[in-house]
């Protein structure tokens, strides 16, 4: 299990100063182009994980978030130890091939650490819309040649499935597994979540695998479901909550794998403990053959 990184102090992130899986020794330089006056849920979320590749703006907006949901931290770490679960299940399933949407920033325990250590051979992609992911991707893996990190929008699935980066370490002919770990709260009503995955299922060969986390109305008190909804309204992208009725329509025409769509830290847990925080689903799935 990942531990916490410490909090950092500084007002501005470095690229290059995040520990690396491949040992590079690029050195720090600020990331450019970046819009620093409106915060971003890649740095949101950086920040509630203790890490240190945030602006001010993002810690004003988090603090926020954490005032109207106590349960941030648990939420957030419960999130994460889910995606590590499920995808070491997946790699030592089988699975050589990961496409991981809405990556977030390089934190402890990612996805590549986690399945290369299963599979040395096991290649991933990473795709965020946020350019700061790719900022501090491509330093985490100058020289990690099965590995790389895309900037692209998932509300365009085609045009992330045509990417040539992708194409060229991804082969959609034998199976996959395509992550969405809380992500797909960023995708609004009318931008057709369930048709996102549907797109991408299309292109998947039988014996692939679906991951997904999302946040839910089902459980956690609606006025602390509003007044974080409220935050990220100023965001670059608003959050929506779902009841699980919704976000088990994201796992349409896949097999849910035991023990289902449930509370992610119910998904095969590697540890004993409570956890209080009610906000999440999670599940596998697997595209029969
Ligand atoms: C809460 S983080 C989740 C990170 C990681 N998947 C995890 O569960 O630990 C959500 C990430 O999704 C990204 N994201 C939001 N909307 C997106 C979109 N339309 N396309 C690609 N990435 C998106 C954000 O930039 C952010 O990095």
């Amino acid at each position: 299990m990942a531990t916490r990184n410490p909090a950092g102090a500084s007002d501005e992130p470095e690229v290059g100063g995040t520990s690396s899986a491949s040992g590079s020794a690029e050195p720090k330089r600020r990331p450019t182009g970046l819009d620093t006056s409106r915060p971003t849920p890649a740095r949101m979320y950086d920040y509630f994980l203790g890490g240190k590749d945030n602006f001010p703006v993002d810690r004003a907006a988090a603090e926020r978030v954490k005032e109207a949901t106590p349960d941030t931290y648990e939420i957030v770490w419960e999130n994460r130890y889910f995606l590590q679960r499920a995808v070491r299940f997946l790699a030592e399933a089988g699975i050589d091939q990961f496409l991981d949407l809405g990556t977030g920033l390089p934190t402890q325990g990612n996805v590549h650490e986690i399945v290369q250590g299963v599979n040395p051979d096991a290649r991933v992609v990473y795709v965020d819309n946020d350019p700061i992911v790719l900022a501090h991707g491509r330093a985490l893996l100058a020289e990690n040649a099965r590995t790389t990190v895309v900037t692209a929008d998932m509300r365009d699935p085609e045009g992330v499935l045509a990417h040539p980066d992708i194409r060229e370490l991804l082969d959609f002919s034998r199976p996959v597994a395509v992550l969405f770990v809380a992500v797909m709260h960023f995708i609004q009503d009318a931008e057709d979540p369930a048709g996102i995955v549907r797109t991408f299922r299309e292109v998947m060969a039988p014996g692939s695998y679906l991951a997904l986390s999302h946040l839910t109305t089902d459980g956690p008190d609606p006025a602390m479901v509003k007044a974080t909804e409220a935050v990220y309204e100023n965001a670059t992208s608003p959050i929506i909550f779902r009841p699980k009725a919704r976000i088990e329509e994201m796992f349409d025409g896949f097999e849910l794998v035991e023990p289902g769509l449930v509370r992610p830290w119910e998904w095969r847990p590697d540890t004993d403990g409570q956890v209080s925080t009610n906000a999440l689903f999670g599940g596998i799935a697997r595209l029969a053959g």
